[in-house]
This record gives structure tokens, sequence and C-alpha cells, in this order.
């Protein structure tokens, strides 16, 4: 795979390597600054996550940082001397969000800080796994600033009004179990073992038809944008469109042959 300064990528294939069963490893790998995402490592993490979108081995991505920290934020020394005319022409941030773009699932496995950037980072992808030592936070408020990668509109979709208000306004963070039972994350796992684990989920999902997959996840993210009514509208044509797929033959057929389906994502 290719190489690059801030980021680790690697692809990672099933013992019973089914087409597009691999998973896309993305390391974020900045130890000196707690993963701070200056603009070189975003670059990077986007040029990754759009290679393992083109690889057709891969069904699903992992993104991870070190069992110190996911991402400790945007690296406040590219931001401190920013001016207003600067950061508005560029439209600091808005790249970050081609990571959504992404067809295939990201997971997140979070060890230690996501904090700011790192927890709007995590709330990019589509399923968070905590390990037991993570943190997550919105601290931009100390900072004199607020969140600028979506920590004000996705956190309060997925914690609520109240955890959400309490986090961005007072900066304090919240622990794994927190996170948990806030519904931040999906699960909590040991850290020692996060990685592996996320990985296994990973390829739990790229050995579904990539198909139902891509489309489940699109079906799922327009609740985000949208009221219900549409929504089940939309799902109700994703659902209709997977009847002119090979798989949703081969997987209905493997059913009631009583056999395992074998998938070709198309
Ligand atoms: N940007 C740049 N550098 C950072 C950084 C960041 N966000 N977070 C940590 N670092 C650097 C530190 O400056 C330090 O560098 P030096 O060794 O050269 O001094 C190194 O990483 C290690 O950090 P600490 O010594 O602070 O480590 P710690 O264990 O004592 O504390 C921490 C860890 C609590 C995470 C602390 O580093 C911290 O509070 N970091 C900043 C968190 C933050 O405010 N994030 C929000 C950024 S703004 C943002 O993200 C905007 C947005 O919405 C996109």
């Amino acid at each position: 795979s290719a190489s690059y300064d801030h980021i680790l990528a690697e692809k990672r294939m099933p013992e019973t390597s089914a087409k597009g069963g691999g998973v896309g490893l993305i390391t974020l790998h900045r130890p000196k600054a707690l993963n701070a995402l200056c603009d070189a490592l975003f670059e990077d993490l986007i040029h990754a996550v759009n290679a393992f979108e083109e690889d057709e081995d891969v069904g699903c991505v992992v993104i991870t940082g070190s069992p110190k920290a996911f991402a400790a934020g945007a690296d406040i020394s590219e931001m401190s001397t920013q001016e207003f005319a600067n950061v508005y022409k560029k439209n600091m941030f808005t790249q970050w969000a081609d990571i959504t773009k992404a067809s295939k699932p990201i997971i997140a496995a979070v060890n230690g800080f996501a904090l700011g950037g790192g927890c709007e980072l995590a709330m990019m992808c589509d399923i968070i796994l905590a390990g037991s030592n993570a943190q997550f936070g919105q601290p931009e408020i100390n900072l004199g600033v607020i969140p600028g990668a979506g920590g004000t509109q996705r956190l309060i979709r997925a914690v609520g009004k109240s955890k959400a208000m309490e986090m961005v306004l007072t900066g304090n963070r919240i622990n794994a179990e927190e996170a948990f039972a806030a519904g931040l994350v999906a699960k909590v796992i040991d850290s020692d073992h996060l990685v592996e684990e996320a990985i296994k989920m990973g390829f739990t999902i790229a050995e579904k038809s990539g198909m139902a997959v891509r489309m489940a996840k699109e079906a799922v993210n327009v609740a985000e944008e949208t009221s219900l009514a549409e929504g089940l509208r939309f799902e109700r044509r994703m659902f209709h469109a997977l009847f002119a797929t090979k798989d949703q033959k081969e997987g209905m057929s493997a059913f009631l042959e009583k056999r395992k389906p074998e998938f070709t994502n198309e």
C-alpha cells in the first residue's frame, strides 16, 4: 500500500478470503502531537480512505490512533495565528467531511483522547468502538472557540441536547462508559483488544453483500438529514433496488438451501 507521512495504511484479509472481504486499517500516526489533525495528516487520511474506497478487496475501513490518543483535536499550533478572512475564505475544515462521502462503512476504534476535531472525526465515521480508556470531549470552548467540524451538530444527534450542551459548554470530557451510556459509541472493548475487535467487526461487515452494505449505510445516514416520511420512502426505494442485485438472489437462495451465501458485490 501507499506510504504516508502521518498515518499508516494497510490491508487486512480474513483467513477465508471472499471477494471484497478485506478491511482497510488506517492508523493515525503523529505521536509527538497526540495525533493532532494538522492539514497534512488529514490529507493523508482522505487519500487513504479514497484508496480503500477504490480497492475491491476492501469491504470496510477501520480508523484508529495510538493507545494514548485517537486524536487530540485540530492542530492548535496551525490555528493559533489564523485570521477570520483566511479561515473563512479557505472554508477551514470543510474538506474534512470528504470522509463522510465514502460508500463503504468506516469504523472508528478509539483509544485514549478523542478531543475536539478528534471527537468530530470519530463522529464522521459510521460506528464508534471505544477502548476502555477512551475519553471524548469538545474542549474548544477552553480555547475561546467552538467546535468547527460538526461537534455542535453531530453530537446532539448522538447524545441529545442536554449532554451535548454540557460537553460543548463546559469542555468536560466523558469516559468510555459514559459515552456508551449516552449512545455516542456502539460498544466498549478492553483497550488492548480494541483494534483486533474492530477489524473482526470489519470482516463481519465485509463478508456481506457490498451492495446491501452500501445501501444500508446510505439509508441510515439519510435519517439524520430528513423527515421520517422521506426517510421511510428512501429506505423502501433502496430496499426495492436491492432486488436488482445478484447478491439478493444469492442471499435468499442460500438461506433456503441452508448454505452460506457467496456474495459477489453485484
Ligand atoms: N494541537 C497541537 N498540538 C497538540 C494538541 C493539539 N490539539 N494536543 C496535544 N498537542 C501536543 C502538545 O502541545 C504536546 O506537544 P509538546 O510535547 O511539543 O509540548 C504534545 O502534544 C503532548 O501533549 P501534552 O503534553 O499536553 O499531553 P498531556 O498528556 O499532558 O495532555 C491532552 C493531553 C489533555 C489531550 C492535552 O494535550 C490537550 O488538552 N490537548 C488539546 C486538546 C484540544 O483542545 N483539542 C481541541 C483542538 S481545537 C479543534 O479541534 C477545533 C475543531 O473543532 C476542529
